[in-house]
């Protein structure tokens, strides 16, 4: 139940997160039912073969996307290694076939199931295969038994790929069904069973444990306990297998959304700036603190295709360094409220999201009581446009961070400011707190930021860029009102030339269809 939501979850994040980069050129053939092995499955031909095939693997893809692309490319490759097998490979276009995938109830995103002697009720859910070879391992384990997996270690002793080792001491134990059920669910990774002595002794086991080894060294032991279930074996196994960091690309997008760790910790850095080295470390030293319980992922804002994870965010550049905590299970995110970013304020902040005293980062905190009556007006998310962008009023809006010295030295000036205009009718001077809410506006420049929003054109932002004195705001703020109005009358001027131009073609047009009668 536990991976069904996951699924789900993930595959809701997907469309957002991942770039397609790759667009598929799988195309169903129109005329053939069947392409390189693989069936093109359709409402009128579904039963059929669902009455023909005792195992039919059906994969129901969205065109365009990351990973119908990959497991398109795993079906072909399978397809051909099961020619002649009691598996036949099929593929259902969810977008064209939308009747065939509600009735199947297989309209969420990834899905692949394997249909079972025509029973189209109760069909196994596959895991998202990286390969051919995936599907091959996934099929040949499911028909399988644990005993399928006992090997020799001695000789894959240097393996460079990632082996999860069982150790047993009684096969007929229930941890190797355990291990067993992982072993089906996991099916890109290498499983092995064994009782040998050699490895008993090398580790020193005293108990049933699952090793992870990679070159034949030690990640980590997993000690077998009576109540372990498949999925904490899983999320063990899951975690271990990536670093304790992982940095956020196209290669690592689906392993770091498909991973059963629910809670992310995002660090939004520039990798190419100074202090990147000094935050990576105190990120993943508290990493390491966290593990099991809290996924720990970079995301480097220097690098251009990581746009639409910034923007799924609503991180900009500029706001970097900063760490954000990202719930998957209900989707809330949580800002770490510090300017500091060094291990003892990480694992603090992680903490207290753990303990539910985080406070979230809400799209909009809710409308202060009393929000216009002082000089400086408190506007939040929701409040924000419809106060800077009123074509009556020209705005000057601070958005600060509150936790940040930097921010809060600005708070007497502005003050001031309010002071100063409070008589003029047209002006008004507000601030916006940019840590709790979420800021919906193009905007270039570091916080704290002094931004204008000039009457008459409304949805337009000017970033104050001279000194920090009254007389100097106030002069820049009746500079761009004089330039917004200039600006509107001429865009006036142009707008009444274009109207009439078009009425002169209209006449014209409309002369000329007289003259032609
Ligand atoms: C990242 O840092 C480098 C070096 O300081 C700088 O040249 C670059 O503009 C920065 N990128 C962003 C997106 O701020
Ligand atoms: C994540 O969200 C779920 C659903 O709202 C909630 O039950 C869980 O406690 C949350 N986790 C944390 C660490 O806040
Ligand atoms: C701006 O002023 C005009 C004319 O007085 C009025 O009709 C309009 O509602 C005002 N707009 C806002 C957003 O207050
Ligand atoms: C943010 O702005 C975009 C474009 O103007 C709009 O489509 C989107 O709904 C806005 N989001 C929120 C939360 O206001
Ligand atoms: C319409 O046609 C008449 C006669 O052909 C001409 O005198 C007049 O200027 C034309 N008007 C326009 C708007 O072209």
């Amino acid at each position: 139940m536990r991976r069904l939501l996951l699924l789900g979850v993930t595959a809701s994040c997907l469309c957002v997160f991942v770039v397609t980069d790759k667009q598929p050129d799988q195309q169903a053939d129109k005329s053939s039912p069947e392409t390189d092995g693989v069936l093109q499955l359709k409402k009128g031909n579904f039963n059929r073969a669902l009455r023909k095939h005792k195992q039919l693997l059906v994969h129901f893809y969205a065109p365009l996307t990351r990973e119908g692309h990959q497991v398109s490319n795993a079906f072909e490759g399978a397809a051909e290694e099961l020619q002649g097998s009691e598996v036949k490979l099929a593929v259902i276009d969810q977008n064209k076939e939308k009747e065939l995938a509600k009735e199947l109830d297989a309209t969420g995103l990834p899905a692949i199931r394997l249909y079972l002697s025509g029973d189209k009720h109760n069909p196994v859910d596959c895991p998202i295969p990286q390969s051919s070879a995936s599907i091959l391992t996934w099929l040949k384990r499911r028909a399988g038994s644990a005993t399928d997996l006992i090997a020799d270690l001695s000789q894959s002793e240097a393996s460079e790929e990632l082996r999860v080792i069982g150790f047993f001491k009684e096969l007929d134990h229930d941890y190797v069904q355990v291990f067993y059920a992982a072993a089906i669910d996991l099916p890109d990774l290498n499983f092995v069973v064994t009782q040998d002595e050699e490895v008993i002794s090398k580790y020193g086991l005293t108990h049933d444990v699952v090793l992870l080894l990679k070159k034949s060294e030690l990640i980590q032991a997993y000690k077998m306990m009576p109540q372990t279930s498949k999925e904490e074996l899983i999320i063990f196994i899951t975690v271990y297998q990536m670093d304790p960091v992982t940095e956020y690309t196209g290669e690592t997008a689906t392993q770091i959304l498909t991973a059963p760790v629910l809670n992310h910790a995002l660090l939004f850095v520039n990798k190419s700036s100074a202090d990147f080295k000094d935050i990576h470390m105190a990120f993943s030293s508290a990493a390491s603190a966290f593990r099991l319980k809290i996924l720990f992922v970079f995301v480097d804002v220097d690098e251009p295709r990581n746009g639409r994870i910034m923007e799924y965010f609503r991180v900009r550049d500029f706001e970097a360094p900063l760490i954000r905590m990202i719930n998957l299970t209900d989707h809330v995110t949580y800002q770490l409220p510090s300017d500091t970013l060094d291990l003892q304020t990480i694992k603090t902040f992680c903490q207290s999201y753990l303990e539910g005293k985080a406070k979230p980062k809400m799209q909009s905190e809710p409308i202060p009581e009393g929000w216009d009556k002082q000089p400086v007006k408190e506007l939040v998310g929701t409040t924000l446009e419809q106060v800077a962008f009123n074509p009556n009023k020209t705005v000057f809006v601070l958005f600060y961070l509150p936790y940040s010295h930097e921010s809060r030295a600005v708070f007497p000036l502005w003050e001031e400011l309010a002071e100063a205009l409070k008589e003029r009718e047209d002006v008004v001077v507000a601030r916006i707190d940019a840590s709790a809410n979420d800021i919906n506006l193009s905007m270039q420049g570091a916080y704290p930021s002094l931004c204008l929003f000039p009457a008459l054109h409304a949805e337009r932002v000017v970033v104050y860029p001279g000194k920090r004195k009254v007389e100097d705001l106030i002069k820049f703020l009746d500079k761009e009102m004089k330039k917004a109005k200039k600006e509107r009358v001429k865009e006036d001027e142009d707008r009444r030339k274009y109207i009439e131009a078009m009425k002169a073609e209209e006449a014209k047009k409309a002369n000329e269809s007289k003259d032609e009668l």
